[in-house]
């Protein structure tokens, strides 16, 4: 049978009207490729010498393992000299990384998560990689770009996309034509197309939420769950199931693919962090696979995408997956 690759796929797209233009067709088989590499150090884990801590800290005060830092530079170094970029941003970096001087720049911006759900990845359970796409400013051209320029909305988003590395290795992206899933083969050492114009299936009863956090959360969020746990003895009638696997790809892709919803809702733990995901490079691609994909994705009452950014690691709520149950949950904020 004869499958198509990624790289088929860009051109076909690129061949549609609505064109992908080519550097962002560049882009994302740039990424695609670092996304290749970090998945090879991934699977060396041990092997490698890549499990365990760092010895640092990010930003966000949180401990940096050997794979976000691997993965990190993986990314910054593969996306340097295509010049299809302006600058990026990451998880892992306080501030943005500029192209240096020595190469072109390009059109767009680029975020990532270099390794999401590290702490899995030491005890080998599923981790990703999550990526997001902007344009520059018009006005950025023939100047430097600022952290300022990325602080759009995710609604701006050009492309965004996510690898997980699991038992299989998987890329889900979207170029706003859809979400598509290409599967790592690696005999060949490509990307085949293996899931076209993916659409959330509806009405899943599973729900994905570190219930340990139970006590922090808002009313609306703590009755909507009890009402889920509460199965069909309760006003939902039916029962529910739940997954937690501490990898926001990995919950987020059996969503996609099997439906359901994921929280990390906004808790009142600590004033200064309104959730645990942020939203540049976590929330917003999420959301944009999401919604490409059928589904829905709020904070707690507004949606993700609308929201406008005020720092490059800010933190926000998350509810996201099946629209129907987003709907269901948003009437317990009523
Ligand atoms: P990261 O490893 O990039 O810091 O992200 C981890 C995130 C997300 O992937 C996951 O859903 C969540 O943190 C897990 O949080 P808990 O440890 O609270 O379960
Ligand atoms: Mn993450
Ligand atoms: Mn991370």
């Amino acid at each position: 049978m004869h499958r198509k690759t990624l790289t088929q796929f860009l051109v076909e797209q690129q061949r549609r009207e609505a064109a992908l233009p080519s550097q962002l067709r560049l882009l994302i088989e740039i990424v695609a490729r670092a996304c290749k590499a970090i998945s090879i150090s991934v699977n060396k884990g041990s092997l490698g010498g890549v499990l365990g801590d760092f010895g640092s800290e990010n930003v966000q005060g949180e401990a940096q393992k050997k794979l976000d830092v691997i993965a990190n530079e993986r990314l910054l170094e593969a996306n340097e000299w295509g010049g299809h970029l302006a600058a990026m941003a990451s998880e892992e970096m306080e501030t943005i990384h500029l192209i240096p001087n020595r190469y072109p720049k390009g059109e767009y911006l680029l975020l990532f998560d270099p390794i999401d759900g590290s702490s899995n990845v030491d005890v080998n359970l599923s981790v990703g990689t999550i990526f997001s796409v902007l344009r520059a400013p018009a006005d950025a051209s023939g100047r430097e770009v600022t952290e300022q320029d990325f602080l759009q909305s995710g609604r701006h988003q050009v492309a965004a996309g996510y690898a997980v590395f699991g038992p299989q290795t998987s890329l889900v992206l979207s170029v706003g034509t859809g979400v598509y899933e290409f599967t790592l083969d690696r005999e060949m050492g490509s990307w085949v197309l293996t899931q076209e114009r993916l659409r959330i299936p509806a009405g899943n009863r599973e729900f994905a939420i570190n219930m340990s956090n139970e006590r922090h959360w808002a009313e609306p969020v703590r009755r909507y769950i009890a009402d889920c746990m509460a199965g069909s003895d309760g006003p939902r009638k039916t029962n529910f199931n739940m997954r937690w696997t501490g990898s926001m790809v990995a919950d987020i892709h059996r969503i996609l693919k099997r439906g359901g919803i994921f929280l990390y809702p906004w808790d009142g733990r600590d004033p200064a962090k309104p959730g645990k995901l942020r939203l540049m490079y976590e929330a917003n691609p999420m959301a944009y696979l999401i919604e490409q994909a059928g589904g829905k994705a709020v904070d707690n009452t507004k949606r993700i995408m609308d929201l406008e950014p005020q720092g490059l690691h800010q933190r926000v709520g998350v509810i996201m997956g099946d629209r129907g149950e987003v709907e269901q949950l948003s009437r317990y904020f009523r």
